[in-house]
């Protein structure tokens, strides 16, 4: 998730229990461009590799150099090079990127069939439902990338138009898996072990993504439900991890922290002080605060 996988989050994750994290969607023409942002994404943590690299972009000699620049630089460090066809946001889908590659599926295909070629590593796709509110074209889309001769896709159930609003429809990747012979991984609405059950069980798929219900919760992972203690301790990882790694990102542990403590008797607190929130101290501080509430 952009804004919200960091590797230090990811590396958590991975202990928890997560089979596979993913870097947040990397920008091609921000890696041409040899953009900070962008290449800061491409850090790794020690203990999550090997990593599942997502970009995004929608000129294929961009997207095969770069998938090729990183597999040559990252090697073994890399599980995947996966591309993103489903991000609805305007910045992103209103410049011909991430989902209004649905609308375009040549292009699409001929992004998919040269990324595959330019790379050894393993490629996937991830999209939606469709791009319009009531589009339903996820099994056409699905056929069209596994006869580029990508790995495994990954589709959410909603449409672009759709957003994050409703709800997702589960049976599309129950379809999708029905229709390709690649491994289907299952994306929207997973907010606990029932709703990885069921997409598991229910509609046959191969794996399951799990996305805004790890913000704060990636006890999701191990299947527990964390004490006060343990989500402290986590989010002080977090924070020196990042004050470490990545000092750029530390104002991103203000979010962070107010997932790691919804829905506790203290939320409202948290979220307040921790606004005030500037430094590692401040933020290790304020977490042992917590402590005594
Ligand atoms: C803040 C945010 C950032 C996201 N960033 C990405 C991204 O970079 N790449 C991607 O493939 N999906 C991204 N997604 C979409 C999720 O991977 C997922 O498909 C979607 O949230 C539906 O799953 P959920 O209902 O379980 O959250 C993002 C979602 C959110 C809310």
């Amino acid at each position: 998730m952009a804004g919200v996988n960091d590797p230090i989050f990811r590396a958590i994750c991975k202990r928890m229990g997560a089979d596979l994290t993913y870097t947040e969607m990397v920008s091609v023409k921000g890696l041409e461009y040899g953009n900070k942002k962008s290449a800061d994404m491409l850090m790794i943590a020690e203990e999550e590799k090997p990593v599942a690299v997502q970009l995004f972009g929608k000129d294929p000699k961009s997207l095969a150099e770069q998938a090729a620049a990183i597999e040559s630089q990252y090697s073994e460090d890399i599980a995947l090079i996966d591309i993103n066809m489903g991000c609805p946001v305007r910045k992103i889908a209103g410049k011909g990127e991430g989902a209004a590659l649905m609308k375009d599926q040549k292009l699409a295909q001929t992004i998919l069939s040269n990324v595959v070629k330019s790379v050894t590593l393993p490629v996937t796709v991830k999209f939606r439902k469709g791009f319009e509110l009531d589009d339903d074209i996820a099994l056409d889309f699905a056929k069209m990338a596994e006869q580029c001769g990508v790995a495994a896709v990954a589709v959410h159930g909603r449409t672009a138009k759709q957003f994050y609003h409703g709800e997702s429809d589960r049976e599309t990747a129950a379809r999708v898996k029905q229709a390709v012979s690649i491994p289907v991984i299952a994306s929207g609405d997973v907010f606990s072990q029932k709703d990885i059950d069921y997409y598991l069980d229910n509609c046959g798929v191969d794996a399951v993504m799990v996305a805004r219900g790890a913000r704060g919760n990636p006890w999701i992972f191990a299947g527990i439900e964390p004490t006060i203690e343990q989500r402290v301790n986590i989010a002080i990882e977090h924070t020196k991890g990042l004050a470490r790694l990545l000092p750029n990102r530390l104002p991103s542990m203000r979010k962070h922290i107010a997932w790691y403590f919804k829905g506790m008797p203290h939320a409202a607190d948290v979220r307040r002080s921790v606004n005030d929130c500037h430094s590692t101290e401040d933020y290790i501080a304020l977490l042992n605060k917590v402590l005594t509430w």
